[in-house]
């Protein structure tokens, strides 16, 4: 933004300054902005002339009035009503449809969106040369059961945002995580809500602590990306409560996200984007949001969407319409949409504006401190790697090992990245990049973990082999000490996996290495819990997922024991396929879209419309495999350590609040943090995650965890009385080390409780 210390004004812009007077005018005597007037210090006046915002692009100038809008003293409330009462016609629609060049006139500044939760995105490179710290997955983020991890790598991604000169991170995916088919789990942070919330929540705080704007996405259950713009959700209110809704719910409620995304799909017939139920009556009124609702990218279906509750269109003109323009026009001028509901979406997009800083502030390029941030990035790996398996106490790898055999994985090159609309380039770039379909590209970078794992054993002579040839792989095996096999599979948005297995010829590639050398370490890139067949076979497993680019040096890291691994699964991770509520991912048989149905519902319209019933209700995740007594292959929450944790001491009390206290004791001979868990049972219920804590311990310290109970995790929603309820009874309270490992276990009498919803 440029200054000039002497306004020129021309008669045009002249016309304009008696027009906004007119119009405060006219609210004089009514409006509460007439007060905020007399108190501004400031006359209306032109008092600069600014370039317009798209910096440097136009070269017209552009009279920026200075009103109470413009006054930090305000609230953000009063500063969008002044700004509204100064606003044509034509700003308005401008605000509604996310314009690129905010309102110049007014000093409010333009404001750029990017993607995502894993760092300052740029797909495809269409952002030519951008690159960014690509933070690990945020299902490793969901791994590391972490909240201040989770804000300290918010604030590190939201820190590149601002410095790149954009003001709205598209970031945090807080979809739960229902099917391990499901391609854009790795964006996602877990299956269960209060894990999901709490650190979706953390996470946003992070990146607004950069005075810029979080999204929290996709709103709601947008759960598989298979006919993501045609599938209904069919679901109670109760379900829907207990599950999705309450991860966003407390997610909001921690981060206070400035926007919403709303997703493509349909819950209960009607579109996410103009579904009244969640996003009026639910968002704005139970849960009191404050901030606005934005569209996802091509998925505004109505103008009706408008008095619904979404209130701002974004992704450019990628509806099947231009809803909130052209088809609006009409309506408002035959009244059928009333001009309040314009005012009303604006008011809120605005205020949330003022409120988060951009205005007073808006992000200029800065210099980003890319080796910093690259430390938060393998804080953030290290802190969420999940040690599935370690037989024999194979890991941590002594000095014994002479001989290393490195297999697969492109170890060589760098580590995998899940694809789509998250996809960062990390700072270095890609070193290999396999097109896939548009923009999305399977990508691998960062630190090679070959390069690490030499770094970290530098008396050892490594070997490599990309794992193609399976005999010369086991040879290679075979005449080393240990060998280090990666395994992996690929996740991208808008695709769905078609089983779990890992495909590629990866599971005869491993049977045979773990043949030739009983100690073999199988590392996982994946975006999912995968089949592992050979999983007894093998000694040691540790779940990297997309471990960012950072990955490669905190992998070796945990090879070697420089890091004590502490990542515990936040979902549960399957042993067989019939296992899971729904034998295959819904709408993977249904017949790809026609043409009418793709004019109807748009571009992104894979299949035909089809429903989605959800057998769990309720009980997602590891409360399904409890219901069904299913043996999960690992349980939630499971995660192993090179030290060993004692918990006793144990304390519950009950009553109207319930609070669990006990005891944790590093018992081994290694510092290290651990994860320890609380469930709790209502009478004849499934367990749920009550709460856990993540202390780092030294050898033989000991620490007292309390966890109290949120009312809505014990309790359940009564769609009636439109309420949480805690019904009286005897509640059973699990310590545990993951779900299905339960240290110590007490009941404690519970009296009724109500919260509202
Ligand atoms: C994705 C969103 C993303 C948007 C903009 C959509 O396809 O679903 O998560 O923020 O694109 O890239």
């Amino acid at each position: 933004m440029k200054s000039s210390p002497a306004p020129r004004v021309c008669k045009g812009q002249v016309r304009i300054l008696q027009t906004i007077v007119r119009q405060w005018r006219g609210l004089s005597s009514t409006s509460a902005v007439a007060a905020m007037l007399l108190t501004f210090p400031v006359p209306l006046q032109a008092q600069d002339i600014l370039y317009a915002q798209d910096q440097g692009k136009s070269t017209e100038a552009t009279v920026v009035v200075r009103g109470p809008w413009l006054n930090r003293r305000l609230s953000p409330d009063a500063r969008a009503d002044a700004a509204m009462a100064a606003m044509t016609h034509q700003e308005k629609i401008a605000v509604l449809n996310a314009s690129p060049i905010g309102v110049p006139r007014l000093g409010i500044p333009a404001v750029k969106e990017t993607d995502a939760s894993l760092g300052v995105a740029n797909i495809g490179n269409m952002r030519k040369g951008f690159v960014a710290t690509a933070l690990p997955a945020s299902l490793l983020l969901g791994s590391s059961w972490d909240a201040d991890l989770a804000f300290r790598s918010g604030a590190m991604v939201g820190s590149e945002a601002r410095a790149s000169g954009f003001g709205i991170l598209l970031g945090g995916g807080a979809n739960l995580i229902r099917d391990p088919r499901a391609g854009r789990n790795f964006e996602y942070i877990s299956e269960d809500p209060l894990l999901t919330g709490v650190l979706a929540g953390r996470s946003i705080a992070g990146i607004q602590s950069n005075k810029i704007i979080s999204t929290i996405k996709h709103f709601a259950f947008n759960n598989q990306e298979t006919g993501r713009a045609v599938y209904s959700v069919a679901m109670d209110e109760k379900t829907m409560r207990e599950t999705e809704l309450l991860a966003f719910q407390i997610a909001i409620e921690i981060g206070k996200p400035g926007s919403v995304m709303c997703s493509y799909n349909r819950v209960n017939g009607v579109y996410a984007c103009e579904n009244k139920f969640l996003l009026t009556d639910v968002l704005k009124g139970d849960w009191g949001y404050r901030g606005f609702v934005m569209s996802d990218w091509g998925a505004v279906h109505s103008t009706e969407a408008l008095v619904n509750g979404l209130d701002q269109k974004s992704g450019g003109n990628i509806d099947t319409k231009l809803f909130f323009s052209k088809e609006l026009e009409p309506k408002l001028a035959d009244g059928s949409i009333p001009r309040s509901a314009v005012d009303t979406a604006v008011h809120r997009i605005l205020r949330t504006l003022f409120a988060s800083g951009l205005v007073d502030s808006p992000p200029t390029r800065a210099e980003i401190d890319y080796g910093a941030h690259a430390d938060v990035a393998q804080a953030a790996a290290e802190g969420g790697m999940v040690l599935l398996r370690n037989e024999g106490n194979v890991l941590p790898l002594t000095g014994a090992a002479k001989r290393i055999a490195v297999i697969g994985g492109h170890a060589d090159l760098g580590v995998l990245s899940g694809g789509g609309s998250s996809q960062v380039i990390p700072v270095g770039g890609f070193a290999l990049e396999i097109p896939h379909k548009g923009p999305i590209r399977r990508s691998y970078g960062g630190t090679p973990p070959l390069a690490a794992i030499r770094e970290a054993f530098p008396g050892a002579q490594i070997d490599y082999v990309d794992g193609k040839d399976v005999a010369a792989a086991a040879d290679l095996a075979r005449r080393a000490d240990v060998a280090i096999l990666f395994a992996e599979k690929w996740s991208n948005e808008s695709d769905d996996n078609a089983d779990m297995s890992l495909g590629e010829g990866q599971d005869d590639l491993i049977d045979a290495v773990a043949g030739a050398n009983p100690r073999s370490v199988v590392v996982l890139e994946t975006g999912n819990p995968v089949l592992m067949p050979w999983a007894s076979r093998v000694p040691a497993i540790l779940a990297a997922w997309y471990p960012g680019q950072r990955g490669g040096a905190a992998i070796a890291g945990i090879l070697s024991g420089r890091v004590n691994p502490s990542g515990h699964l936040p979902v549960t991770w399957p042993a067989r396929v019939d296992q899971l509520p729904l034998p295959a991912l819904p709408g993977s048989d249904v017949p790809r879209a026609n043409a009418e149905v793709r004019k109807a519902f748009g571009f992104q319209a894979d299949r035909m419309p089809f429903d989605i019933k959800y057998p769990e209700s309720s009980d997602v995740g590891y409360r399904w495999f409890e219901r069904t007594g299913a043996q999960p292959l690992y349980p939630f929450g499971h995660g192993l350590s090179y030290t060993a944790f004692r918990y006793d001491k144990l304390k519950v009390t009950g009553g109207r609040q319930l609070t669990v206290r006990f005891r944790i004791t590093n018992v081994g001979q290694r510092d290290g943090a651990d994860v320890p868990q609380v469930y709790v049972a209502q009478p004849g219920g499934t367990k749920r995650l009550m709460g856990w804590s993540k202390p780092h311990l030294k050898a033989g310290q000991s620490r007292t965890i309390t966890v109290t109970a949120d009312p809505r995790i014990i309790g359940e929603y009564d769609a009636t009385s439109h309420k949480w309820s805690v019904p009286p009874g005897q509640y059973t309270i699990d310590i545990a080390h993951d779900a299905g490992s339960v240290v110590e276990t007490s009941h404690v009498a519970m009296s009724r409780r109500e919260v509202r919803p």
